[in-house]
């Protein structure tokens, strides 16, 4: 048979088989402090059509949403990062909650090159100006986990086998391509907290494939219902043994929320 091999310009326009992170899941026990936090310090906006009573939020930033259900609260092992359209805004906004949310976990700090964010319940934000990855003007770009150390290989293998993930390891850090633009990063770390149950939620093209894989190794959590499935174990292909604890909500593309239109404000417009 012959083989036909591709110019590496043409490789380089490929995506796997994940094509969006969608949301990140953390429970919160107070909503009226997450709106100070979300949606008056980071300037995000709240997703006017769903969950708009008291026991959850979801959160807009763009083209991707923060659920923040209210129940005890959740951390999640690493940080998000952000794409905002005005650093100086942004400080100017979390200023102005930090007397509201004294006695909280809440902080802000400028790193330099992005502003560091601490949510009431220490879930951590890195806040960057838009023009830091490419085109994206206001969403999530990535999500990074701490990993126990010698992990990094593993979970960059267990991406690539079971979702076709491109992806790279370097110094104890997996990068894992999620569609054009986002990315998941895995970092070892010696401080790995316990794992509390806070989830990611990724829409994937193939849905077979992946489902078949974790389904015969066992690893389903919540089978095929409203075109999505969970798993929460990443494991390495080559063992079979788990390294990594993280809940994904698996969506195909048939799922009613794929490309559902997300409102959000110009807070620039009013301030
Ligand atoms: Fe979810």
């Amino acid at each position: 048979m012959q083989t036909l091999t591709a110019p590496t310009a043409a490789v380089a326009e490929d995506i796997g088989n994940i094509v969006s992170l969608e949301h990140v899941n953390v429970r919160i026990d107070d909503q009226s402090r997450a709106t100070l936090f979300y949606i008056v310090g980071l300037g995000f906006t709240r997703d006017p059509y769903m969950n708009v009573g008291l026991n959850n939020m979801w959160v807009n930033i763009g083209d991707q949403q923060f659920h923040l259900p209210t129940g005890t609260p959740q951390v999640l092992r690493g940080h998000t990062g952000l794409v905002v359209p005005d650093l100086a805004e942004l400080k100017e906004r979390l200023a102005s909650i930090a007397d509201q949310l004294s006695g909280t976990k809440f902080s802000w700090a400028d790193r330099g090159e992005y502003v560091e964010a601490v949510s009431p319940w220490g879930n951590v934000y890195h806040c960057y100006a838009s023009g830091k990855f490419g085109s994206m003007k206001l969403g999530v770009p990535y999500v990074e986990l701490s990993v126990p150390v010698g992990s990094a290989a593993a979970i960059q293998r267990f991406y690539a086998e079971v979702f076709e993930a491109p992806g790279t390891v370097e110094d104890g850090v997996a990068r894992v391509e999620i569609g054009a633009r986002q990315t998941l990063v895995f970092r070892e770390s010696k401080r790995v907290p316990k794992y509390d149950g806070h989830h990611i939620a990724i829409y994937i093209a193939n849905f077979s494939g992946p489902y078949d894989y974790l389904s015969e190794h066992k690893l389903i959590t919540e089978d095929i219902r409203n075109h999505q499935f969970r798993f929460q174990d990443i494991v390495d292909p080559q063992t079979g043994k788990p390294v990594f604890t993280l809940e994904h909500e698996v969506r195909s593309s048939r799922h009613p929320g794929f490309r559902r239109a997300l409102v959000n404000r110009h807070t620039s417009d009013w301030q």
